[in-house]
């Protein structure tokens, strides 16, 4: 292959995140009560499905059962495969190659990929001494579209509401809202999108819902801008067991409840322990925590792994030097990782 035949705005693109080793997974922030108690149901009564038949283009059915959720119209909801896809999809919409998509710094690393592998340019704004939101800075980068995330991943906090509604009524464009945590959090703009002429928010089915492997994800907006997305989605990109799975899921509210009850309990209790042992663990509204290693966080990551559990390292990243996050896990299993970690910090 010649190196100039690939588009110049995708040549350095790295693989994403894939770790090798076997280990207890707490690098991804998935619901850690197992799949959701929908799935075996779902799958047994997919048998009979005609699968030979393509999906609804638009999964209406799905999109139904999240306007009767969330008192909104079908209409104001474009679902896909994975949040990662509607975002991915809303770029798509309103960015044209080379304009400027503004994002606070850090946040959620593949917002900038979606950018990129579109041919936009992505500006950072560093966010302010405790991860907040920097409004008149994210407005002034005077981008088409500013997105962020809340609760924030990867420093687990949500940004102050009156932050993001300024910047959602201070923009003139499209401002995205990902949501993908927002079930553990008090805070959400899903109930506003109606109320503006620029909001777009995201969120899945792969965290409190416990479908990561199924890959559901959904956007809503006002009825204008969600018409206008879901002519530019990728017609039948959700498959039929999924979108059958996410609306099993929807009535399961006992297993949502749970996890996110799960992480309440634990939260605090998680921080504690890893403060206990010389992290320092930052607030968290989410289902996971981060936290720094007053010892070079790669290192802690590895001998983490090597004891069989995984967290993710961030340490590599301005403003989060030595920092790592990880999941919010049950009782045994955060315990387990406390004394993993009680091992590791004893070793050194
Ligand atoms: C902030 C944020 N947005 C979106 C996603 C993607 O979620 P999905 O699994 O629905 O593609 C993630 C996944 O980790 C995330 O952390």
């Amino acid at each position: 292959m010649n190196e100039s035949w690939v588009r110049s705005t995708v040549r350095d693109i790295p693989l994403y995140y894939n770790p090798k080793v076997k280990a207890v997974r707490m690098d991804t922030s998935v619901n850690v009560l197992g799949p959701n108690t929908v799935v075996r149901d779902v799958l047994t009564r997919c048998m009979d499905l005609d699968l030979n038949q393509y999906p609804a283009p638009y999964s209406d059915e799905l999109r139904g059962a999240l306007a009767d959720m969330y008192g909104l119209a079908a209409d104001n909801f474009v679902v896909g495969n994975g949040s990662d896809e509607v975002l991915d999809t809303a770029l798509k919409t309103f960015m044209e190659p080379g304009e400027t998509v503004v994002a606070p710094y850090p946040s959620y690393v593949l917002h900038g990929f979606f950018v990129k592998v579109n041919g936009g340019r992505f500006v950072n704004v560093d966010l302010r001494p405790g991860f907040q939101l920097d409004p008149d800075a994210l407005l002034e980068a005077r981008g088409k579209i500013i997105i962020l995330c809340t609760p924030n991943n990867p420093t687990a906090n949500c940004f102050d509401h009156r932050d993001v509604e300024r910047v959602v009524q201070e923009h003139d464009g499209p401002v995205i809202v990902d949501e993908a945590y927002g079930e553990f959090a008090k805070d959400s703009f899903m109930s506003r999108v109606e109320e503006f002429d620029n909001l777009i928010v995201t969120r899945t089915f792969s965290k409190a819902y416990g479908l990561a492997g199924f890959r559901v994800g959904y956007m809503a907006s006002n009825l204008k801008m969600a018409d206008t997305m879901q002519r530019v989605k990728i017609p039948y990109s959700l498959d039929r067991v999924s979108e059958m799975a996410a609306i099993a899921a929807l009535t399961n509210t006992e297993y949502v409840d749970a996890a996110v009850r799960l992480v309440r309990e634990e939260r605090d209790r998680l921080s504690s322990g890893l403060a206990a042992l010389g992290f320092r663990p930052f607030p968290s509204e989410s289902n996971f925590i981060m936290f720094r290693s007053p010892r070079p966080s790669k290192e802690l990551v590895k001998r983490l792994a090597d004891k069989g559990v995984l967290i993710r390292d961030f340490g590599h990243l301005r403003m989060l030097e030595d920092c790592v996050r990880t999941t919010i896990g049950t009782r045994e299993l955060n315990d387990m990782l406390l004394s993993k970690l009680k091992e590791v910090t004893e070793e050194w």
